[in-house]
């Protein structure tokens, strides 16, 4: 396939310029908010989303140039949005980055998490590496971003509010299993800093996606994808605006009585379904398996 004829996944920057949102213009007028891993898709339909509704986005990420990219489409529309390349791994790089923000921007009321990566793999061969790779960027990194905003929102007597994007980690979702531990501990350290930091009026809450489709399906084989429709009792996928739109939900004013809570956006993945990232294995589609009868 020639590369202009290459299939389209998910939303593109004109497509998230335009489209329509359930919430009012100017609803985050005032506000800057920290969008983490705000090149890929869902962390970009967030920045988008968040700047369309007055917000100034500051976008954090890996990629000096893709975050340029996204900065200049954003800005293009005659909306407010920076970018600063931040390695969430690294803590002395993530107080940088903070420090910045507060000295450019006066600081930032919302923080979403968004930046991670996995890759599907049988648990069983994971490598050391691997394993302490994905731990690293979307658990630790996770952290670093989490414990940086809030010692500037403590030390600055400003609230706070904090949006982690997981997975969906009790059912359904095979095959990324240092992912899952990984979201699983955000999911629990966020719930056990909601109560904490109440006092310091910061909340946070979790967001876990199911099958939503980006950019990044153009990497799973046509097999893989077509199965992603029928992971859910509603037989059909997410987008990235879905997402984002939650992520207003919570993050902003409309969440100013939510912490410590896990929104699930993933049209009953959770409930039934399954997600097979590496393929589902012959054992549990051949009824000689089924035992006892
Ligand atoms: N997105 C994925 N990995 C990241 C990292 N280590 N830092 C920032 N953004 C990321």
């Amino acid at each position: 396939m020639s590369a202009a004829a290459e299939e389209k996944f998910g939303l593109n920057d004109a497509d998230l310029a335009i489209r329509p949102t359930v919430y009012a213009p100017d609803c985050l007028k005032g506000q800057v908010a920290i969008v983490s891993g705000g090149a890929g898709g869902i962390g970009r339909a967030t920045a988008w989303l968040f700047a369309r509704l007055g917000a100034h986005v500051v976008v954090a990420g890996r990629s000096e140039d893709k975050i340029a990219e996204l900065v200049r489409a954003i800005g293009a529309q005659g909306l407010a949005c920076n970018g600063h390349a931040v390695d969430i791994r690294e803590p002395e790089a993530v107080g940088a980055f903070f420090d910045r923000v507060w000295n450019e921007y006066g600081g930032a009321g919302i923080l979403v998490n968004s930046a991670g990566g996995q890759f599907p793999q049988p648990a069983i061969d994971f490598s050391v590496k691997g394993w302490n790779a994905v731990i690293n960027t979307n658990l630790n990194g996770t952290w670093h971003m989490m414990q940086a905003a809030a010692r500037k929102w403590r030390d600055t007597g400003q609230p706070g509010s904090i949006v982690n994007i997981v997975v969906v980690t009790t059912h359904g979702l095979y095959g990324v299993a240092h992912t899952i531990a990984a979201r699983a501990g955000v999911i629990g350290l966020s719930r056990s800093v909601a109560v904490e930091w109440a006092p310091l009026d910061i909340r946070i809450n979790c967001i876990a996606p199911g099958a939503i489709e980006t950019e990044g399906w153009k990497t799973y084989t046509p097999e893989a994808r077509s199965a992603y429709p029928r992971s859910n009792p509603m037989m059909r996928v997410g987008n990235a605006w879905d997402i984002a739109e939650a992520c207003v939900y919570l993050g902003g004013p409309s969440g100013r009585f939510i912490t410590g809570e896990l929104l699930t956006v993933d049209g009953g993945g959770q409930l039934w379904g399954e997600t097979w990232t590496t393929g589902k294995p012959d054992y549990f589609k051949t009824p000689a398996n089924i035992q006892g009868r």
